[in-house]
């Protein structure tokens, strides 16, 4: 028998409030999937609304009664970023965990350090 990890042995993340960027295809996508399904709150953060409003409902269908929303920011974008903080962020307590997005973009080092300074968020990569 296997010891593998699986996405079944993500702990609940009820009360949890998630925002997940490049969710609307890959592995982004899977990502809220699956944190949906252990009870987050999910936010598909994306650039393109028509695109994350798909991304959402594909997971409503697999994920009855899944807290999933959406909110538009482009992460190549300082100000897209520091206007989706001040819509979502304020106020509410977050810890931030990024990997692969930062090539997504096609942003630097230096555009994360100025993400940092716009969303007061600590990002590690
Ligand atoms: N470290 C590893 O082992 C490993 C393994 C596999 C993949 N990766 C990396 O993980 C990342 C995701 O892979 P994937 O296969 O899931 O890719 P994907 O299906 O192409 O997904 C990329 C996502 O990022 C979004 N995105 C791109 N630029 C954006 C921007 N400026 N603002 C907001 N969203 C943006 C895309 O949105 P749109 O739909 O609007 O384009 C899409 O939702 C890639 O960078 C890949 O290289 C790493």
């Amino acid at each position: 028998m296997s010891n593998a990890w699986t996405t079944k042995d993500i702990p609940s993340q009820a009360g949890k409030r998630i925002i997940v960027t490049g969710a609307n295809s890959g592995i982004g996508w899977h990502a809220a999937l699956e944190l949906a399904r252990a009870g987050g709150n999910v936010t598909i953060a994306s650039r393109n609304m028509t695109k994350a409003e798909d991304a959402a409902r594909r997971i409503r269908e697999i994920v009855r009664n899944a807290d999933v929303r959406t909110g538009q920011f482009d992460l190549s974008d300082p100000q897209s970023v520091a206007a989706f903080a001040e819509r979502e962020l304020r106020g509410h307590p977050i810890e931030a965990r990024t990997a692969p997005i930062a090539e997504d973009a096609a942003a630097s080092h230096a555009l994360f350090y100025e993400l940092e300074r716009i969303t007061s968020l600590r990002y590690e990569f």
